[in-house]
């Protein structure tokens, strides 16, 4: 699997699948430089997610969500030639709105990092607060929604150009990938 050729390389999965942390990494591995979506909508709108998510509600957040995405695509491709390479962790509903896996699947290699739901419930429970989507439920509740949304996001995560089964132990991820990065 060669993907040496690609500028971009996107990671997708739902929420505490792991894209900024190992984005980062994989980043850091291959000197490429890290983007991660959820920020730069944060830079780009001057507010944080919870508070887009609060004021403005979940549509205003998807258009700005896909107004960054655009932005990000068109400086990937405007700079095929130089500029440094990027490893970008996208928002975890990033390809299941407006047409944006296809976006990314044309601006990129996409990696769809496949978690199991138990592992999803217990990263998330802990980590519920910044996410506006999650804050207020309980672990059941939370099992329950993390279900619901997989069975429909999945048709969305399932095109990307590969999907890595994070119940791997994390460092294959990193080892598979920078080699694949690394062959021509
Ligand atoms: C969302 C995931 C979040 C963030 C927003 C919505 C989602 O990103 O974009 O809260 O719809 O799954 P992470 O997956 O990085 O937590």
């Amino acid at each position: 699997m060669a993907i040496a050729n690609q500028r971009a390389v996107f990671l997708m999965g739902f929420m505490g699948c792991g894209k900024s942390y190992w984005g980062q990494r994989l980043a850091t591995a291959m000197n490429y430089k890290f983007v991660d979506l959820d920020e730069l909508i944060e830079e780009r709108q001057g507010q944080s997610i919870s508070e887009i998510f609060q004021q403005k509600g979940e549509q205003a957040f998807r258009n700005y969500e896909q107004a960054a995405l655009s932005h990000l695509s068109q400086t990937i491709l405007n700079h095929r030639k130089c500029h440094q390479k990027i490893v970008v962790a996208l928002g975890g509903g990033t390809p299941c709105f407006f047409d944006n896996i296809n976006l990314i699947n044309h601006s990129g290699t996409s990696i769809y990092l496949k978690t199991p739901v138990r592992t999803l419930a217990q990263r998330l429970q802990q980590a519920r607060d910044e996410r506006p989507l999650i804050a207020k439920l309980s672990l059941t509740e939370l099992q329950h929604y993390i279900e619901q949304s997989l069975s429909k996001r999945s048709t969305y995560y399932e095109q990307a150009h590969h999907i890595f089964n994070m119940d791997q132990i994390g460092e294959h991820f990193i080892a598979h990938y920078k080699e694949s990065l690394g062959s021509k």
